[in-house]
């Protein structure tokens, strides 16, 4: 048998999917302030059915999840039925989609919160105002988060409840799955992470019980709508929204050999390399393959020709690629034929909601390419260009 190329098609979950080159999930802010789609999104969704499977921006699951204006969320029947025209879009167009489900947790502010509580964490620390403890959301400047709340075991339960009510909402909606944001600092991260989880009950403490929160989300979501449509993004070596873990090898091995049993759609795993990332031999990527038998996908930084040979060694079953494919609706096309890429433009990422920097990339036409530069091709994302710095925000 020969090695995949990121042209081999793959099975997910229970679809068949055409190629190996997915789109990541990137949060964009263009839905209404009701935090609903708009046919804008379904525009911008539809341009990139060619990936292999879509994963969604984050949406927000539940009403103590919301952190930011123009993020689109999944726990009423208005948000619900927003959903329909995107999905309706892309399967028009061939397309596989999953929706990312992320809860915020302690990265919100009392405005976004019901009743004006202060937000959730696992326990009631604020983020470090001197390390990435603050937030940037179109259009308002930017601020310090403030101290959240812990949640009371009762809670954690709802909060648990809300992820599977949002899952079954998005397979109503048409999703073809959902997968679980447990990266990048929020709220799954923050149970997982030992800076930020102090509890001791049983969400908090050991490796396992830091784990526990996570496992017990995805088997509610598997109960609820099926392992083939699960799925679960990690960041393991990402300390971003300051999250930081004594011991992330441990704690994210046995994150991985539990989420190995449980037969899930795909693993989805960022390693953005020198960006707010632990600095080690062990590689993220490396070590989920160790530890998690289903399909892989590996994601951060990835080229064309990265990508490929990750595939092809067997490191990764499929790539995502976040600002190449937000600049690049035909990304797979663009690479099959080495193609010159368009540059992201990181100033138009987080809104403002309208079109320019979101729908209005050109598909690459190849009438115009005689003479183009094939070496272009190879263009990987600069992380630079998606770590917020002093003065930017991402999810
Ligand atoms: C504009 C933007 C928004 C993002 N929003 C999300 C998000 O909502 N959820 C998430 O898991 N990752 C988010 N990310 C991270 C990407 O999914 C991906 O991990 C990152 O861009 C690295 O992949 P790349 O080098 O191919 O861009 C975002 C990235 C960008 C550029």
């Amino acid at each position: 048998m020969t090695a995949p190329d990121l042209f081999s098609p793959a099975t997910v979950g229970n679809r068949a999917i055409e190629n190996r080159i997915w789109f990541a999930p990137c949060t964009r802010h263009r839905a209404t302030i009701d935090e609903i789609p708009t046919p804008l999104m379904a525009q911008y969704y539809a341009q990139r059915a060619g990936a292999g499977v879509i994963v969604t921006e984050g949406v927000n699951p539940s009403p103590r999840g919301r952190g930011y204006d123009f993020v689109p969320a999944i726990y009423t029947d208005e948000h619900e039925a927003g959903w329909r025209p995107v999905t309706d879009a892309v399967h028009q167009r061939g397309g596989t989609i999953f929706m990312q489900l992320m809860h915020v947790g302690r990265l919100s502010f009392e405005e976004y919160q019901p009743a004006g509580a202060k937000p959730v964490a696992p326990s009631a620390i604020q983020p470090d105002p001197d390390f990435r403890g603050y937030t940037w959301t179109c259009p308002r400047p930017k601020r310090a988060f403030g101290q959240p709340r812990a949640l009371t075991t009762a809670e954690i339960h709802e909060e648990i409840e809300w992820h599977a009510q949002a899952a079954v909402r998005a397979v109503r909606a048409g999703m073809d799955g959902i997968e679980l944001h447990a990266a990048s600092g929020y709220l799954v991260n923050q149970f997982l992470a030992s800076s930020v989880n102090h509890r001791t009950d049983s969400y908090g403490g050991s490796v396992a019980n830091r784990v526990r929160f996570l496992l017990e989300v995805v088997d509610a979501i598997v109960a609820a709508i099926g392992a083939h449509r699960t799925a679960v993004k990690l960041s393991p070596t990402f300390y971003f929204n300051d999250v930081r873990d004594d011991d992330w090898v441990a704690t994210f091995s046995h994150a991985a050999r539990e989420l190995s049993s449980r037969g899930l759609a795909f693993l989805e795993v960022s390693d953005y390399g020198e960006y707010y990332s632990y600095q080690s031999e062990t590689r993220a990527v490396g070590l989920m393959r160790e530890h998690y038998d289903g399909f892989l996908v590996a994601n951060g930084g990835y080229s064309r020709g990265t990508g490929a040979d990750a595939v092809a060694a067997g490191h990764a079953d499929a790539i995502s690629y976040g600002a190449l494919f937000i600049a690049n609706p035909d990304l797979p096309e663009r690479f099959r034929h080495g193609a010159p890429l368009t540059a992201p433009d990181p100033t138009t990422f987080y809104g403002p909601p309208t079109a320019q920097g979101y729908t209005d990339y050109p598909t690459w036409d190849p009438r115009a390419a005689v003479g183009a530069d094939a070496d272009s091709a190879n263009l990987a994302a600069d992380p630079s260009t998606f770590i917020p710095q002093a003065d930017q925000r991402g999810s």
